[in-house]
């Protein structure tokens, strides 16, 4: 029996990597999937693929959401995943550790990653609201549990992201709302946020594996691995599950030195 059947299910970031791989899950599972993304060819691609609905949203855009919410005013899942690190622009990665990190890049990268959560949970808490229940599930990242010296920004943000996890979680239950949200940490999970840092050329595939030399399971998770927690979190089977944090990440988090032996 299909897990998410008569559940409609929005997605962030949707065009590609692990955005992409949760609709297919969900698609599989029989949900009914709104795409979204402000990759426009890319997320249409995806939702005609699916037979799901496009539509573009900038998450870090206040109007867009607003204009979400008024065509699409119910819903059961919410995937805020969209997220950028700060290095996808052409040409060398900006600096982005604490002591060089530009005032604009720092907000940039909030804007999407923070902000864009912060409304997309505002959003769905509204659109859950007639119902009473829904699965809010925060994209955060491994980044958000521990500190990474050259990308500031994103650790910031994906460490905000789940701690704002918890308090919608809290604020939901409190509400006497049955609606869960609880956050997922992945790390190098292989997409094509990926590109600008591990480069191209014949050596890239000699980069990856030092890239995961630390990592206890020595390899890169799949986005289809991501989307399989997605599809646990959004399915009734986690109705008991609010303000939880998990991690997929190889077993990195599991110790505190990376290397098993
Ligand atoms: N890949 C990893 O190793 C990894 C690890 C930890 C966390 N994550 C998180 O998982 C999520 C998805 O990452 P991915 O690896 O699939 O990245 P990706 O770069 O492959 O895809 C990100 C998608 O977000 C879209 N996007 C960017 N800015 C947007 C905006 N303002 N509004 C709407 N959409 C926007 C892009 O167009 C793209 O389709 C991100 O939040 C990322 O931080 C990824």
């Amino acid at each position: 029996m299909p897990r998410l059947v008569g559940k409609t299910c929005l997605v962030t970031g949707a065009a590609r990597g692990i955005g992409a791989a949760i609709v297919q899950a969900f698609v599989h599972e029989g949900a009914q999937v709104i795409v979204t993304d402000i990759d426009e060819e890319g997320g249409r691609a995806v939702a005609e693929e699916v037979g799901g609905d496009f539509h573009r949203l900038d998450v870090s855009s206040e109007e867009d959401w607003k204009a979400l919410a008024r065509n699409i005013p119910q819903l059961d899942v919410m995937v805020n995943n969209a997220g950028i690190t700060g290095f996808e622009g052409p040409g060398a990665p900006p600096a982005h550790d604490p002591e060089n990190c530009g005032l604009s890049a720092w907000h940039a990268v909030h804007a999407v990653n923070l902000d864009g959560t912060f409304l997309g949970c505002r959003y769905a808490i509204r659109a859950m609201r007639a119902k009473g229940a829904g699965s809010i599930i925060n994209i955060s990242s491994r980044s958000g549990m521990v500190g990474i010296p050259m990308a500031a920004a994103y650790a910031s943000s994906k460490a905000a992201i789940r701690n704002h996890s918890k308090t919608v979680a809290l604020y939901c239950a409190g509400q006497g709302l049955a609606i869960r949200c609880n956050s997922i940490h992945p790390a190098a999970v292989m997409t094509p946020m990926w590109g600008p840092m591990l480069g191209g050329g014949p050596d890239r595939a000699e980069r990856e594996a030092a890239f995961v030399a630390d990592t206890p399971l020595r390899r890169f998770g799949q986005p289809e691995e991501v989307a399989a927690l997605a599809v646990m979190l959004a399915s009734d089977e986690a109705a008991y599950m609010t303000g939880a944090e998990l991690t997929i990440d190889g077993g990195i988090l599991a110790g505190s030195a990376a290397a098993p032996g």
